[in-house]
């Protein structure tokens, strides 16, 4: 069932990215429903939540912290819907043991979170200054993950970036940011790697190069259409190998943690599967997703359709070489095998069609490289963001192809889960549940074909700022209340539903995962009574706060009251005056 708050037209409306191939598309052949598998998952299997740092902590200019490229991209009018911050967010900083409690309750075996370097330094740069209370924090969060045996996961880079190395060198445009993040990674190594055993580089780095240099819908905000995006990920691709080979020669030893990187993949179907075109379009959407960044890890170097398609298109665009910089062959086997595991960050699918965009000189982009038109099933339940449709068996499908294409790496499910719309204050987020209940089993399906799937983060935790998107897309197991100074957190419905998962380390039987969903939205209803008594109060309270205050009432009393009045009157009066005067006339 979709919330009551879900946007119902986004079903009416078949968003068809390519009208002229939708056109004769029969959509009931590629029906990929199956039935739910009841089954357990292997011992030990690690089952977890995660946030990041920009997203949750708040506290952006406190305690020494330096600015990060989202501070600045923020606070510039315009950029984020509403104009949004993460200036306070959950207030997360201030909140480690509250929110250690809400894990305890879930009873998490690991937490995701992320390091916000300039908190650690300021600057970027090591040199300049280490910010101890940054340290401070960091530790705080550890060492009461552990009492609490819950396992860190730490990622190093969740997209803020130092706004110092972004003004002073171009941020990943430049090379020598590999430095700069080898000696932050070596700092959070020093500092954290004899309690921390678990390593992200990057966390979803497509969207970094993409949506930060490409499109510019991210901080740094930067449109450098064609290219931007593949020198950002070049960049990327050398630091990480850089960290996980100064991580493997010196702290592996003591330390005996792993380092991986956390790779977003969504899935791409081919809309028809007996058309080779198509079948080859939706493998280079993959490749041009997760393949670019992984084939290089695991393989040594780009996919081949991306050199190919990117290098013809160059040509044809009168270039000399291609847009897509190459590696070096010294720099090939550098970065070859520099993973210990893989992170898979994936919410959603496509349908893919082959579609040729003529290679004009300056329409170069990152888009128009892949010859390719995305397509969705106006069927898919998107009760969120607006890209997010709800399609599980393409998690099955994606766990697979990773198999096969990189060696059947071990395997952590960094990000999975659904987001609700802003004006939805609905704890009992049945289709979250229904998401989450149908993606696992998905995953549990895989698992049983032979992916070595280790872990599972249910993306998000809490309700937090989602970039562009601001506070209007909540993903969190728990509800925040951004309006209340305190940023008091509400389970939702889903928390009770993923709580039995884990607790049964999967689907034990039809009979007794029957129960769950009830007995899940049987506890929400009075958290539903209590933040709607908490709405109450802060409403009554915001009135008295107006009376209270005679600026701002005066203020509102003035925009509200008597500038409508005004212009009324005005008009009134216009309109009286003219018809006096034609009347005078006749
Ligand atoms: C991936 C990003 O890593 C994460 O920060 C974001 O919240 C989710 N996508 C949902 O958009």
């Amino acid at each position: 069932m979709l919330p009551r708050c879900a946007a119902p037209v986004c079903h009416v409306l078949l968003l068809v990215l390519c009208l002229s191939a939708a056109e004769d598309f029969d959509w009931t052949k590629n029906d990929r429903s199956s039935s739910f598998y009841y089954g357990t998952f292997p011992t030990g299997f690690s089952w977890g939540a995660g946030s990041s740092a920009y997203q949750t902590e708040g506290a952006w200019d406190k305690d020494g912290k330096g600015l990060s490229i989202w501070d600045v991209f923020s606070h510039k009018k315009g950029r984020v819907l509403r104009n949004d911050t993460g200036d306070s967010s959950g207030e997360g900083y201030y909140k480690v043991k509250d929110d250690v409690s809400l894990m305890n309750e879930l009873k998490l075996n690991h937490y995701r979170f992320s390091i916000s370097w300039p908190r650690i330094i300021p600057t970027g740069i090591k040199s300049d200054h280490i910010n101890e209370k940054g340290i401070q924090y960091y530790n705080e969060l550890i060492d009461h993950l552990l009492e609490n045996k819950i396992t860190p996961i730490v990622t190093l880079y969740h997209w803020d970036l130092p706004q110092v190395l972004q003004e002073k060198y171009g941020g990943w445009q430049n090379v020598s940011i590999v430095n700069h993040f080898n000696d932050f990674a070596s700092l959070c190594f020093e500092k954290f790697g004899n309690r921390v055993k678990y390593w992200i580089t990057f966390n979803n780095p497509w969207s970094v190069a993409v949506e930060g240099y490409e499109t510019g819908e991210h901080a740094p905000g930067l449109k450098m259409r064609g290219t931007g995006a593949y020198r950002t990920a070049h960049n990327i691709i050398k630091a990480h190998a850089k960290v996980w080979h100064t991580y493997d020669t010196q702290w592996r030893g003591r330390q005996k943690g792993l380092v991986g990187i956390s790779l977003s993949g969504e899935w791409g179907e081919p809309v028809d599967i007996n058309n080779q075109k198509d079948i080859e379009a939706a493998e280079r959407y993959v490749q041009f997703y997760l393949g670019w960044f992984a084939t290089p890890i695991f393989h040594g170097d780009y996919p081949q359709v991306m050199k190919d398609y990117i290098g013809k298109k160059s040509t044809q665009q009168g270039l000399g070489s291609s847009r897509l910089p190459s590696f070096s062959s010294q720099e090939k086997s550098y970065i070859k095998g520099t993973c210990d595991f893989l992170g898979i960050g994936h919410f959603t699918t496509r349908y893919i069609t082959q579609k040729n965009y003529p290679a004009s000189r300056g329409g170069a982009s990152f888009f128009t490289d892949r010859d390719l038109a995305e397509l969705v099933d106006p069927r898919w339940p998107d009760p969120g963001s607006e890209w997010l449709y709800s399609v599980p068996w393409g998690f099955r499908r994606l766990l697979n192809f990773v198999k096969a294409q990189y060696g059947n790496p071990m395997l952590y499910v960094t990000e999975n889960g659904v987001s609700e719309k802003m004006q939805c204050t609905e704890l009992c987020d049945d289709w979250r549940i229904k998401y989450y209940r149908d993606y696992i089993n998905e995953m549990l399906k895989a698992i049983k074909d032979g992916v070595n799937v280790r872990g599972y983060t249910a993306w998000s935790l809490l309700d937090k700022f989602e970039w562009d998107e601001g506070y209007s897309e909540r993903f969190g197991l728990y509800y925040v209340d951004f309006r209340s100074k305190n940023k008091p957190r509400y389970p939702k419905a889903s928390v009770q539903y993923y709580k039995r998962i884990i607790s049964s380390n999967g689907f034990p039987n039809q009979r007794e995962v029957e129960t769950w969903k009830r007995r899940a939205t049987e506890t929400c209803s009075s958290s539903n009574q209590l933040l709607a008594a908490e709405e109450q109060r802060s409403t009554a309270a915001n009135i008295l706060r107006l009376i209270h205050d005679p600026l701002t009432s005066h203020m509102e009393m003035v925009t509200e009251i008597v500038v409508p009045t005004v212009c009324t009157l005005c008009i009134l009066l216009s309109a009286v005056f003219l018809m006096f005067l034609l009347r005078r006339r006749n």
